[in-house]
């Protein structure tokens, strides 16, 4: 199986559909944000945050070779706020990102995580690949007022190239018992 059809596959065994909006942050040269965007179609889009402008011109040449017009380039400096308004995406992917290397103050990480909620519909999920991720991330992330709603174990593709099986982790917003009710 080609790399991007595997990819296709992860991302809608996450929950991506036709029609979301979707926040890919720190999204590299695109090996998740071009299949995300094949998922999502016209009616959906898929900002493209990262703080590597090369990373993010490569992304778009893919975006332009492949006719995909629904993928919004956002450089930033890598300042912890996210250029977007209160619950606006559907989804949110964090892949091999959201960890010490990146963000080694956990100031800076719960930072992040604040700004990720502030983005999330009430009804959004945020999907984490959490490589290189140490253990205490997890609650970290929990901390921030989400919850665990479903992991799964699947082939994922590392540094666009790499196959590895991999954990993804899926968060919602708020308690476990507030979604009871
Ligand atoms: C290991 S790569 C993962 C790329 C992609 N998510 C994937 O899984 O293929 C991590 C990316 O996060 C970006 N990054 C790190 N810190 C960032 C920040 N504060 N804001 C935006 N992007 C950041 C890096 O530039 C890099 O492109």
């Amino acid at each position: 199986m080609k790399l991007e059809s595997r990819v296709l596959h992860v991302l809608e065994r996450i929950g991506i559909r036709r029609g979301h909006t979707v926040l890919d942050l720190g999204c590299g040269s695109g090996t998740y944000t071009i299949p995300a965007a094949k998922i999502v179609g016209e009616q959906g889009r898929v900002y493209a945050l990262d703080k590597d402008k090369e990373a993010l011109d490569e992304l778009m040449q893919k975006a332009e070779a492949t006719g995909l017009r629904n993928i919004e380039r956002m450089e930033t400096s890598g300042k912890l706020e996210i250029a977007l308004t209160d619950e606006s995406v559907d989804v949110v992917l964090l892949f091999d990102v959201f960890h010490f290397y990146y963000f080694p103050q956990a100031s800076d990480r719960r930072r992040l995580l604040g700004e990720i909620y502030r983005i999330m519909k009430p009804s959004a999920f945020m999907s984490v690949w959490p490589k290189h991720m140490k253990s205490e991330t997890e609650d970290e992330i929990k901390n921030a007022d989400f919850h665990l709603e479903a992991d799964l174990f699947a082939m994922l593709v590392h540094e666009d190239r790499d196959l590895e099986e991999g954990k993804i982790l899926n968060f919602r917003k708020g308690s476990r018992n507030k979604d009871k009710h």
